[in-house]
Formats: structure tokens, C-alpha cells, sequence
């Protein structure tokens, strides 16, 4: 993780460029500091930071596994089953030609980053770009999300675990018109991802929307009430702890929001620190 005396000039830029797009463009504090008043002006109210609650606290989640499955998803984990590398999974995903997805898109976009990497992002489904390019997150809300990383020194380049992320999304093709995929496009996709996830073993997943938070986690809540509070993917190989924070196309549509997700981003920077030290 990157500490402020050791961080680059492009790391230093990407947060300063962040931090502006959140509105932090005058470096002032939120209360007056009356600096004629002695020595040690009165520290001003601290905002405090949402917890990153500890998962002792939080309810068991649903674990997406256990929950009824239909015939088709069974078969699909199966074939999942039999992939050993993302590469597989992403050959065997651009063969299935019969899905109606996967006819109308250009490309099947798997994943993106260092498949070593700690983090794991998904999204919701691919976009215009995206399908164009073959790879997730690569449109404005992609270049977003870059910005989002860099400031707490993460990026999909990086070759360290620690300072990387791999990215993915709910489904694999872009839905026509951009629409949200179905219950059935997802389930048809959820044994893929689940693969995925087993094969890269992140030790955080940040979903970025409602859309993965609901199917990794089987919480039904809005995202603007997720968001922030640590939950869990049970995971095949144990629990993973989840991060649900705002759609990066949601802060273009609304960028006052972006002070929440940046302060989702604090607690996976932290939650990350302490991973760290384990
Ligand atoms: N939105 C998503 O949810 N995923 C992408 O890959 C791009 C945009």
C-alpha cells in the first residue's frame, strides 16, 4: 500500500485529481481555525469515517451457493467446473454462441488486471466500450474507476498482489440497449464468476453497484444502504469479505456522491492495511 512520504508523482497526481473531482478543490477545513487564539487551536469536530464493521458483528449472509439452484446453473457450474485458468474460463465463455447474449455482443469481456492481485472488483455487465474493447471497466466509468484505485495505490497494471486488482462483472456480454441483465442472464453467468473467484482466490471483493452486491451476498437492500458495511461471499474455500460501494456510472451520473465512495475506498485502503499485517 502506498504511504504518502514513498508515494510517486503519478500516484501524488492521480489523488490530488480525485480528491478535486470529490469537491476538495480549496484546502481548507470544514470549521474556521482561529489561529491568533493560542498555541493549539481547538481541533475541529472530527467527521468520523463510516466503521468498516467487524464481521463478528454482521449477520451470516446467504451464501449464494446454498440457495436453490435450477437445472441450467447446475449444468453451468459443471462446465465451470472443469476450467483450471481464467483463460479457460474465458475461452469456454466465448464459445457458448447459442447463449442470446453472447449473439448480439462483439466480444466476451471477462476479466481484466493481475489475476494474483488481493482485490477483486465487479461490476454489473459490460457497456458500449467494453464490448467493443473486450475488456471490463474500459469506458468513462472505467477511467473513473482508475482514478478512484490510483488514489489509494491500487491500480489493474500493477504486478504486486497488494497493489493490483482484478476486475470482472455479474455477466460476460454487454445487454443490448445497456439494459440491466436479467434474474436469468445472471444466473446463466453467477457459476462463471463464482469460478473465477474461486481460481483467483482475492482476499476483498468490492462489488460496484446493487447488482453484484445482491447476487454475491443475497442482501436485497438499495445500494445507497449496503454501501460501506463490510459483508461476506462464502466462498467454496471459506468467506471473503465484501465490499458493497457505488457504481463508478452512478458519481458521473451524480458526482456529489463521490465523497461516499471515496470513503468506501478509506476502508478497503485500511481493510487492506490490516490484511497486510495477518
Ligand atoms: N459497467 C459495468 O458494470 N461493467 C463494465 O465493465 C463497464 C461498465
Amino acid at each position: 500500500m502506498t504511504r504518502r512520504d514513498d508515494m510517486d508523482a503519478r500516484q501524488a497526481a492521480a489523488l490530488l485529481a480525485w480528491q478535486v473531482e470529490m469537491g476538495a478543490d480549496e484546502a481548507i477545513a470544514e470549521m474556521p481555525i482561529d489561529r491568533l487564539a493560542g498555541e493549539k487551536p481547538p481541533a475541529p469536530p472530527r467527521k468520523e469515517m463510516p466503521p468498516a464493521a467487524p464481521e463478528a458483528a454482521q449477520p451470516r449472509q446467504y451464501p449464494p451457493q446454498a440457495g436453490p439452484r435450477d437445472p441450467a446453473a447446475r449444468q453451468q457450474a459443471a462446465q465451470a467446473a472443469q476450467c483450471a485458468t481464467l483463460e479457460e474460463i474465458a475461452a469456454a465463455l466465448d464459445a457458448m454462441t447459442d447463449f442470446p447474449l453472447r449473439a448480439t455482443a462483439t466480444h466476451t469481456v471477462h476479466t481484466d488486471g493481475n489475476p494474483r492481485a488481493h482485490v477483486m472488483l465487479i461490476g454489473e455487465a459490460p457497456g458500449r466500450e467494453e464490448d467493443l474493447r473486450g475488456r471490463p471497466f474500459v469506458g468513462r466509468s472505467g477511467q473513473l474507476l482508475d482514478r478512484m484505485l490510483a488514489a489509494i495505490g491500487l491500480s489493474r497494471q500493477a504486478e504486486e498482489p497488494e497493489s493490483s486488482v482484478l476486475i470482472s462483472n455479474v455477466v460476460f456480454w454487454r445487454p443490448p440497449g445497456n439494459r440491466k441483465p436479467t434474474e436469468q442472464e445472471a444466473a446463466h453467468c453467477l457459476p462463471w464468476l463464482e469460478r473465477t473467484m474461486e481460481i483467483a482466490r482475492p482476499r476483498v471483493i468490492v462489488c460496484l453497484g446493487a447488482t453484484p452486491a445482491h447476487h454475491l451476498t443475497g442482501q436485497t437492500k438499495g445500494i445507497l444502504k449496503l454501501r460501506g458495511t463490510w459483508l461476506e461471499y462464502a466462498g467454496k474455500d471459506g468467506a471473503i469479505p465484501v465490499l458493497p460501494t457505488l457504481h463508478p456510472a452512478y458519481l458521473l451520473r451524480q458526482p456529489v456522491q463521490k465523497r461516499l465512495a471515496w470513503r468506501d475506498f478509506l476502508s478497503l485502503k485500511i481493510r487492506l492495511e490490516e490484511l497486510r499485517q495477518t
